[in-house]
């Protein structure tokens, strides 16, 4: 890409950000959206919070794909294309990329450049006959650049239950697009979080070291950093909540106090208490997932359960 379309990007991106905060902190409801949580720093916490021990998500997902990369060898064919969507570190895939040589194709896709370009180099190191294609973009959004007509094989790989953090219908409206991007002759491994006891969920969001908390302020040193804010990050605190109804965790940003915070030109008050709703992360159930999956276009052919059903790899097939 020259380095006009570059600038180009960056300064598309920053539009978007800029346009999505002022909508969110203008709601009754202030919220931000969980992809604006990743930039370099942001992707460096969320690889420490997956060092907590209470975040089990992440251990227990790639313990679980140890087991589901060889059985799903048997349904992929030779000269695969591998498309990840929010790659971020890359590291489970080598689980699926050692288990199918078959895959010779690996194209990453994360809006994090600084979690996208290590894991490219870290990839391209350590598999060399695999051709790597990185694509960063917002996986929310059309992306122009991917062109799988060609590969006799795609396989989609959605791990970290990152779907989790979609509204039911925002995942709905996900998976339906990610069956267009992923043509006729896709397979898509969809790492999902199940529901559990919610002692267990709030530890693994509000983890005793803090990471989650910094992960969470990091938003709003962003804002100030990028779109000219003035949040004083020691009047916002870090809660994460179980919301039983929707079955989801939920991360906010709570105000300590009344106070009036700019984004810019933009004033925004807050009361003492009020937050900022920064993340879902929705648990399934095994059922519910094969429902979502049905009215989006794909049947739930495999699925793959962690001990106490902690966690979920589910395969899907177009129909
Ligand atoms: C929860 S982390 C999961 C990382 C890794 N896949 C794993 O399983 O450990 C979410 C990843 O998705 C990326 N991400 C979040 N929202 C995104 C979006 N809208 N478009 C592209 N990437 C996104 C983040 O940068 C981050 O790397």
């Amino acid at each position: 890409m020259s380095s006009a379309a570059l600038s180009d990007l960056a300064t598309s991106s920053r539009n978007d950000f800029l346009d999505d905060v002022l909508a969110g902190l203008s709601q009754s409801q202030k919220s931000l959206s969980p992809k604006y949580f990743y930039d370099e720093a942001g992707s460096d916490l969320f690889e420490a919070i997956c060092l907590t021990p209470e975040y089990y998500p992440t251990r227990t997902e790639t313990a679980l794909l140890a087991h589901v990369a060889p059985a799903l060898s048997a349904w992929v064919q030779s000269g695969c294309v591998l498309v990840e969507f929010g790659s971020g570190a890359s590291d489970k895939t080598r689980l699926l990329l050692d288990a199918m040589p078959q895959i010779t194709t690996y194209m990453p896709i994360d809006i994090s450049a600084g979690a996208l370009e290590p894991a490219v180099d870290r990839i391209k190191d350590a598999y060399p006959g695999v051709t790597v294609v990185p694509v960063e973009a917002d996986f929310t959004q059309p992306i122009a650049t991917l062109d799988l007509a060609t590969y006799p094989a795609v396989l989609g790989f959605f791990p970290g239950s990152t779907i989790g953090n979609f509204t039911p219908a925002e995942a709905a409206a996900f998976l339906k697009a990610a069956r267009a991007m992923l043509g006729p002759k896709a397979l898509f491994l969809v790492g999902a979080d199940l529901v559990k006891d919610p002692a267990i969920l709030v530890a693994a969001y509000d983890d005793a070291a803090g990471v989650t908390a910094a992960f969470n302020l990091n938003v709003l040193k962003r804002i100030n950093t990028e779109l000219g804010g003035d949040f004083d990050l020691a009047q916002f605190a870090h809660r994460a909540r179980w919301n039983a109804s929707d079955a989801r965790m939920e991360m906010h940003l709570e105000s300590l106090r009344d106070q009036i915070v700019h984004v810019g030109h933009h004033a925004f008050a807050f009361r003492k208490g009020e937050t900022i709703h920064t993340e879902n992360s929705h648990k399934f159930t095994v059922k519910g997932f094969g429902a979502l999956a049905l009215a989006s276009g794909w049947t739930l052919v495999e699925q793959w359960l962690a001990p106490d059903d902690a966690f979920a790899a589910f395969l899907l097939e177009r129909f």
